[in-house]
């Protein structure tokens, strides 16, 4: 199957980072938010990166024009209804992400297919609540969506070759490069990253070294190009402490038990850099 239409739900840090990119591919995009003025401020965002990108030379005039002509914003989940392909990406909670697979399998036509950017959610759960467990898969962006290359394609047990197949050819049409990876909590990178990310916490709490040297270690010590702390603020300290619990569920792995430090921070709101303030302020 080709995917010309897509519909992206949830307006946060990845919903419209996957918009640009699926605009820029050349598909028509939708973009659903719970509110008209949070989708709005989704199209504002996406004129201000396509702005900022025409400005430095890397995107033609006509092309940016091109792509935001492609967006539309809704806070209608019915004006999803033509999507060949949805990607949800609203906030990481197994019960508001079954929720919104119900609703979407009763709107959406019998050959689209359903993915969710999960980080590391069962997409089982999801697929079996829905009326076409066949169609339903994982497709997980990096962040930044558009700057970040993999995009790895989860395929639960349901899911059939085709499913499989189609939203590959997706995240390549996207100029992503795809990894396929079975349907385990954190799949490869954030099963693999998280465990890193909480003990830099658990290293910060134990006043082994300060923020600043965790961070500048990593740096220069592996060549990251950013620190565990400042990692964490770009994801969302909310994000990650739904992450290890989603991974320590499954895997009881101590490595995955979330610092207490962290959800302390995220009790206070500060979520990093989308509330301004976590490790570093903003
Ligand atoms: N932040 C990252 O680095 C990152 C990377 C890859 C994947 N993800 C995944 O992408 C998804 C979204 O993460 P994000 O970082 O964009 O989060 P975010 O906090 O920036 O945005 C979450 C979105 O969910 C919406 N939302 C909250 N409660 C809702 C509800 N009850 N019903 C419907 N929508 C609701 C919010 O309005 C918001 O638009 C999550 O599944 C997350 O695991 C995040």
């Amino acid at each position: 199957m080709t995917i010309k239409r897509v519909g992206i739900v949830g307006s946060g840090i990845m919903g419209s980072g996957i918009a640009e990119v699926a605009a820029k591919a050349g598909h028509d995009v939708v973009l659903r938010s719970r509110q008209q003025v949070t989708a709005d401020a989704m199209v504002a965002s996406l004129e201000k990166s396509l702005a900022k990108q025409v400005d430095r030379g890397k995107l033609e005039e006509a092309d940016r024009d091109a792509a935001l002509s492609r967006v539309v914003a809704t806070d209608d989940l019915e004006a999803l209804r033509e999507s060949d392909l949805i990607v949800e990406s609203v906030v990481e909670d197994l019960a508001v992400k079954q929720e919104l697979f119900r609703q979407l399998d009763g709107i959406v036509g019998d050959d689209a297919i359903l993915a969710t950017n999960t980080s590391t959610l069962p997409v089982v759960e999801m697929a079996m609540v829905t009326g076409r467990p066949e169609r339903v898969c994982g497709v997980h962006f990096f962040n930044p969506a558009p700057m970040m290359s993999l995009v790895e394609i989860v395929r639960p047990l349901t899911a059939t070759d085709d499913t499989i197949a189609s939203v590959t050819a997706f995240a390549e049409a996207c100029g992503k490069q795809p990894v396929e990876v079975k349907d385990r909590a954190g799949f490869i990178v954030n099963a693999l990253l998280f465990p890193y990310l909480n003990n830099a916490v658990r290293m910060l709490e134990n006043q082994t070294a300060s923020r600043d040297h965790i961070d500048q270690a990593m740096k220069g010590g592996c060549n990251f190009p950013m620190g565990p702390l400042a990692l964490l603020d770009l994801v969302g300290l909310d994000t990650s402490v739904a992450i290890l619990d989603a991974l320590y569920e499954e895997f009881r792995d101590p490595n995955y038990a979330t610092a207490p430090a962290l959800r302390r921070m995220v009790a206070a709101g500060h979520l990093g850099r989308k509330s301004g303030q976590g490790f570093y302020d903003y």
